[in-house]
């Protein structure tokens, strides 16, 4: 790493979650750093200024980063990615860190993904591709149950159906492509094999020519504990995870750049391969566009390195000149939310955050008349390390308990790790 510490620059975070939070916050390590959030939280407004724009609308976000000269700009979530921020920014000559749209597909569009793999070769579950409801009932009959049933577009998480018999399938296929239940996102299905093995979020840095893992991280989906309850964005997140032994995705890495490179896409950013460990190897659940979220808020407290000069290099193609440097720490990062998350809650509850150990990331809050407030499902996102999984775990929790507001919830069995 070519040292850069002394330099300061002007960034631009796109999203309002725990994800870019932690992105400022490390980017912050150099105190010289300038940050802007578009939109920001509460949290974000003590490292950096909010500014008023939503992460799509892509042309006011371009003509601020003109205005005020901002030197890098790291996009968080997906939309815009899939809108096309980038290649906005790159037509005015403004340096970013994301895929482009063609990139930014492998996570738009799970057929588009699919028939990537399928095309370079990487391993992933088998699957049909349908647009009527009548060819899915046909296609159903070359399946097995379980089946996975996926919207093919961006639907927050929610477009994963997994069927465990022909009654389940049927309705899961007439409510996406019959009842438009997803809209657009739903007007392409995917019937994909039901896979079985533990997760692995394997995040890469890549600038199309170079690709780096980074240290792996598993997420949290399920609302309750022992991973009981609702789907939501995710309630934690460890990293590494203890599931995975070094090495492992490389080849799927490689593979990926080498379908990137030969698609021609210019992806500068980072490609989060969701991987699953089955009996027959590693195979590839997802692709995203960016930083997932919470792994970002589990990982990034590991990561040595400086992260500007990280997203410099990959946005001006010279990321093979990096290494990247990694604590060998345990993180687990507890997700804060308001009562009845992922369903309905209650926001505008003062939130009273005491000394902690943990790093704290806000995701759902803001900041009314100098008070710190509840704003949305997921509220906080707290982070602590340890030379192991348990004592990460009981410096998060006691500060998990420490936090108050009105309806405080949260799982207690992020990084409770057995049987490895
Ligand atoms: P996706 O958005 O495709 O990653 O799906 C979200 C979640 O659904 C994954 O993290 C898995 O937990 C589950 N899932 C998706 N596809 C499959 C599959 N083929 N087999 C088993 N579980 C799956
Ligand atoms: N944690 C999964 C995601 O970021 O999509």
């Amino acid at each position: 790493m070519t040292g850069r510490d002394d330099q300061k620059m002007k960034i631009l975070i796109i999203g309002s979650g725990g994800r870019e939070h932690a992105i400022g916050w490390k980017l912050k390590q150099n105190p010289d750093n300038l940050l802007y959030f578009a939109p920001g939280n509460g949290g974000t407004s003590q490292i950096g200024e909010n500014i008023n724009i939503k992460v799509d609308e892509i042309t006011k976000l371009a003509d601020f980063a003109e205005k005020q000269e901002i030197e890098m700009t790291v996009v968080g979530p997906e939309l815009p990615l899939t809108l096309g921020v980038t290649d906005e920014f790159n037509r005015r000559g403004l340096r970013i860190f994301g895929p482009g749209i063609e990139g930014a597909r492998l996570e738009g569009s799970k057929a588009f993904a699919k028939k990537f793999m399928q095309k370079y070769d990487i391993p992933t579950a088998n699957y049909d591709a349908v647009t009527c409801f009548v060819d899915g009932m046909n296609m159903l009959a070359h399946h097995r149950y379980p089946v996975v049933i996926k919207a093919d577009g961006l639907a927050a998480g929610k477009g994963v159906i997994i069927c465990t018999n022909k009654w389940e399938a049927e309705a899961a296929l007439k409510d996406m492509l019959e009842a438009n239940t997803f809209g657009e996102a739903g007007s392409t299905v995917i019937i994909e094999e039901f896979l079985t093995g533990k997760e692995v979020s394997l995040m890469c840095f890549t600038d199309g020519e170079t690709i780096i893992p980074m240290e792996t991280a598993s997420d949290y989906k399920r609302a309750l504990d022992k991973d009981r309850g609702a789907n939501t964005g995710g309630m934690g997140s460890i990293s590494p995870s203890p599931y995975y032994s070094d090495g492992l995705g490389n080849e799927i890495a490689q593979k990926t750049l080498q379908g990137l490179k030969q698609e021609g896409f210019d992806y500068r950013g980072v490609i989060y391969i969701g991987l699953i460990l089955t009996p027959d190897g590693p195979k590839i659940l997802e692709y995203n566009a960016r930083f997932g979220d919470p792994e970002t808020e589990a990982l990034l407290p590991r990561l040595e390195s400086d992260l500007a000069e990280i997203l410099s290099a990959t946005a001006d193609k010279r990321l093979s000149e990096c290494k990247l440097h990694w604590n060998d720490k345990k993180a687990v990062s507890v997700i804060i939310t308001s009562e009845g998350y992922p369903g309905t809650y209650e926001t505008g509850y003062e939130i009273d955050i005491p000394e902690t150990k943990s790093t704290v990331f806000h995701a759902g809050t803001t900041t009314e008349n100098e008070k710190t407030i509840t704003s949305g499902g997921r509220v906080l996102s707290i982070t602590a390390l340890g030379t192991d999984f348990e004592e990460a775990r009981r410096v998060v929790y006691e500060d998990a308990e420490k936090i108050r507001f009105e309806g405080k919830t949260y799982r207690t069995d992020i990084g409770l790790v057995q049987g490895v």
